[in-house]
């Protein structure tokens, strides 16, 4: 067993886990440690290709952070905290300078000084900058460069699976981990925060990797009686490579779509313009993978069962400056050439815009001294994350959590080394395999929660899980390897398995459609919903409340009011 005791303990390494601590860090506070599960700079954040947005205003001179505001709002359909939304797009163009600040090369026009902002969808003005499309890897070389320049300590491969309290059970006051080496590692901390991942490994068609986004870490928060919210809101994006079979779901970035790629169904067809009129590619990701998914379901998909994605009108220079990555990706996996021909897409889950409650004003959450930042929270986004606002999210909340520990929580810090743990211990005397108990609960969770549900369907996933539930009971779950490896896996099954439970709990009780939330039986959007659907763990049961999206602020609401989008996509045949 090996002891840490720093001052705050920050679990996850991607952008906003770095952020927060290379903030705590410049503002000379030192006494903490980052710990991660995989290595230092490969964190989820992989999957944030396309862009990041800020209002800046490059090219598009009308921009101003209060159109960004009203379009995350809008396309959020109403469920964001509009404090929230105001903060995130009132300090973007700050953080796109802290990120160049660090020598981030983000994309320029031909003058070589002024940056290129591109489309993502359902943005009223180009506002997306990056770096070809691996934009996550220039903001994560150029943090991880700062954070090792800063020397800030970090645990690597190193899995955390449970929360430690004080022993009056009052305060979080640390994690428990266990290490590649299967050491176990207790770190007491008097404050903790989680930057982590999402869900979406859950659904078996996936743009995450192999390992990661199973809620594992969320898991461990909810049961420690973390707040979370919004659970139903999964989002699926349009594009994920269909074969081989391993790279099943892979994103293929909205960024092909921003440059102006077209989605055309198997009968030639350029059908986005029948689900959206105007802005067509272009519209918010549950509309495009809707359309996407509606093609196909009625018989107009490919073979393979996805539509054609097609950029190949664009010169092969602009492509190979623009989409390296996926020029270079699709070409190995598909032995496709995006300069000369189409690829054939269809949706995959990508995004958790659900996760834990925090309080917008002081980043407080339902269980003293335990802070989150990132994927891992709800309601920066709404019912539907418009692209390129989550890498902008984790800079953002990743340095006001860590301002508003400075300001407020670490000046009167008291350190006390007192915990207690409630580890269940794992115990894998059963003969279930975990890893194709797993795949087979992704598979359901994908055919029965997906994109489109229905209380039949719903009803029917609850049913499977609990069968699973009871062959788990009656025939227990085998080892699969070392104390690492059946820590994690068993930690996921729970995970996964409560979680899918809940979400199908919850969107059969949103009777409507909104966003990414979307039941053909209720396929309107009802506004009597416009409300957060929360949920905590008290004394071992789930106590659910719907609570009033809060108000936005009178400025925010006058441009709601009044501005229409100008739509300058420019479509055309
Ligand atoms: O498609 C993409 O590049 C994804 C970006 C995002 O999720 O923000």
């Amino acid at each position: 067993m090996k002891k840490y005791t720093p001052s705050v303990v920050i679990v996850g390494s991607g952008a906003a886990g770095l952020r927060a601590a290379i903030h705590l860090y410049e503002n000379d506070f030192t006494d903490i440690l980052v710990v991660w599960d995989r290595k230092f700079d490969d964190a989820h954040t992989t999957q944030a290709r396309g862009g990041i947005n800020a209002a800046a205003a490059t090219l598009d001179k009308e921009d101003t952070p209060l159109i960004h505001a009203v379009d995350t709002f809008r396309e959020g359909q109403f469920l964001a905290n509009p404090d929230l939304v105001e903060q995130l797009t009132e300090s973007a163009t700050s953080a796109i300078d802290d990120l160049l600040g660090w020598w981030a090369q983000f994309h320029k026009e031909e003058d070589g000084k002024t940056y290129t902002q591109r489309f993502f969808g359902a943005h009223s003005y180009r506002r997306t900058f990056f770096s070809g499309d691996q934009t996550w890897k220039e903001m994560i070389r150029v943090m991880s460069a700062r954070a090792r320049e800063l020397e800030i300590p970090f645990l690597e491969d190193t899995y955390v699976n449970e929360l430690l309290k004080t022993e009056d059970g009052e305060k979080v006051a640390g994690v428990l981990a266990v290490n590649k080496d299967n050491q176990q590692i207790h770190i007491h901390a008097p404050i903790v925060i989680f930057a982590c991942w999402g869900f979406a490994n859950t659904y078996f068609r996936s743009s995450s990797r192999n390992k990661e986004n199973f809620w594992d870490l969320m898991g461990v928060a909810y049961r420690a009686g973390a707040m979370v919210g919004d659970i139903e809101m999964v989002q699926f994006h349009p594009t994920g490579l269909l074969y081989p079979e391993e790279k099943f779901g892979e994103l293929v970035t909205e960024a092909v779509r921003g440059e102006w790629g077209k989605l055309i169904n198997a009968q030639g067809e350029r059908f986005m313009k029948k689900y959206d009129p105007d802005k067509w590619e272009l519209s918010t990701r549950d509309v495009v993978a809707r359309a996407n998914f509606s093609e196909i379901h009625n018989g107009r998909g490919t073979e393979r069962g996805g539509v054609w994605l097609d950029i190949s009108h664009k010169p092969r220079n602009y492509i190979l400056r623009r989409l390296p990555k996926m020029h270079s990706m699709i070409l190995k996996y598909n032995n496709v050439d995006i300069a000369n021909d189409p690829v054939e897409v269809s949706p995959t889950t990508h995004y958790t815009m659900w996760g834990i409650w925090f309080d917008s004003e002081t980043y407080e959450t339902t269980l003293e001294n335990f802070y989150v930042a990132g994927e891992c929270t709800m309601w920066v986004h709404g019912a539907n994350r418009l692209g390129g606002n989550s890498l902008m999210e984790t800079m953002i909340f990743g340095k006001n959590v860590a301002q508003r520990l400075l300001d407020e929580v670490l000046p009167g810090l008291e350190k006390t080394d007192t915990t207690t743990s409630t580890v269940e211990g794992i115990t894998c005397e059963g003969t279930l395999d975990p890893h194709q108990l797993l795949i087979d609960i992704r598979k359901n969770v994908w055919e029965y929660s997906g994109i489109v549900r229905t209380e039949t369907e719903l009803l029917e996933l609850t049913d499977i899980l609990s069968g699973y539930r009871s062959k788990i009971e009656t025939e227990g779950i085998a080892c699969c390897g070392n104390l690492y490896e059946n820590t994690m896996m068993h930690n996921r099954i729970k995970a996964v398995l409560d979680f899918a439970e809940l979400i199908c709990k919850w969107a059969l009780e949103r009777k409507e459609s909104r966003g990414a939330h979307f039941r053909s039986d209720y396929p309107d959007m009802d506004r009597a919903y416009d409300k957060n659907y929360l949920h905590q763990m008290i004394d071992g049961k789930v106590v659910s409340t719907w609570r009033d999206v809060p108000k936005p602020s009178a400025k925010l609401q006058e441009w709601l009011d009044t501005f229409e989008e100008p739509n300058n996509y420019g479509h055309s045949e």
